[in-house]
C-alpha cells in the first residue's frame, strides 16, 4: 500500500493548524516535517516545537520527521519527546550512523536513513537492517519545488533488491519533485512512501491532490 506524506514545508505557516487539518482530512497517511539547520542545508526551518504542535492539532497522524541537520545525534531526544513517530537522519550528516540508528530505535521511535542524490546506495548497505525506512532524496535537499532527478531511480531499484533478497520489512520513501508523473516511476522502482510538498500544498484542494497522487500509483499497478 502506498503511503502519502504531505510535506508541511510547502504549507502556509500563517495558518499552520488549518494546513495540517486540510492534509489529514484530505487523506494523508503521514505528515512529513522537514527540519533544516542552516548548516547541513542552507535554509533554517523549524525544530521540535513544530512536531509537538502537529501532535496537539492532530494526535493520531503519523509524524515523519526528516532531519536535514548536522550531528543529528544531539537532537534525537527532543524530537522523540515532541512526538515523532519516525526520525530520519542523513547518512552524510553523522559519523556514527550504525550507532545512531540503533539509538533511535531504542527510544521506541522508528528509524530512517536518508541519502542525497550524490550518495551511492552502497553507503547505507551495512546499516539497512537497522533502518525501518530508507529515504532516497530525489532532489538535493534544502528547498521545495525542485525538479525530480531521474538518475535516483536506479538507486531505488538497487536498494529494493537488497530489501527483497534480505526479506526485510524496510520501506523506501522518496522525497522531492514527487507528482502524479514521477510517483509511478518511483513506485515501479520499489518505493512505497511518497513525500509531496508542492504537489499537495500548492493545490487549492488538498484532498483532490492527495487522491490524484494515490491514483497515479494505483493506476500504474493495475
Ligand atoms: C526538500 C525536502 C522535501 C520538500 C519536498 O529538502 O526534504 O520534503 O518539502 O518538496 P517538493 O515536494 O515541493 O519537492
Ligand atoms: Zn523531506
Amino acid at each position: 500500500m502506498a503511503i502519502i506524506a504531505p510535506s508541511l514545508l510547502a504549507a502556509s505557516f500563517g495558518s499552520f493548524k488549518e494546513e495540517i487539518v486540510s492534509a489529514v482530512d484530505g487523506g494523508a497517511d503521514w505528515l512529513h516535517l522537514d527540519v533544516m539547520d542552516g548548516s547541513f542545508v542552507p535554509p533554517i526551518t523549524f525544530g521540535a516545537n513544530i512536531v509537538e504542535c502537529c501532535r496537539s492539532v492532530s494526535p493520531k497522524i503519523f509524524r515523519d520527521v526528516h532531519l536535514m541537520i548536522d550531528s543529528p545525534e544531539k537532537h534525537i531526544d527532543s524530537f522523540v519527546s515532541a512526538g515523532a513517530d519516525l526520525i530520519t537522519v542523513h547518512q552524510e550528516a553523522t559519523k556514527h550512523l550504525h550507532r545512531l540508528l540503533g539509538y533511535i530505535r531504542s527510544t521506541g521511535v522508528k528509524a530512517g536513513v536518508a541519502i542525497n542524490p550524490g550518495t551511492t546506495a552502497a553507503a547505507i548497505r551495512d546499516v539497512i537492517e537497522l533502518a525501518d525506512l530508507v529515504l532516497v532524496m530525489t532532489v538535493n535537499p534544502g528547498w521545495g519545488g525542485q525538479k525530480f532527478i531521474p538518475t535516483t531511480l536506479s538507486k531505488i531499484r538497487e536498494i529494493h533488491g537488497w530489501i527483497k533478497s534480505g526479506n526485510l520489512s524496510t520501506i523506501i520513501e522518496v522525497d522531492g519533485g514527487i507528482t502524479s508523473e514521477t510517483a509511478p516511476l518511483c513506485y515501479e522502482a520499489g518505493a512505497s512512501a511518497f513525500v509531496a510538498g508542492t504537489s499537495v500544498f500548492g493545490s487549492k484542494d488538498r484532498k483532490e491532490a492527495i487522491t490524484k497522487l494515490r491514483a497515479s500509483i494505483t493506476d500504474k499497478k493495475s
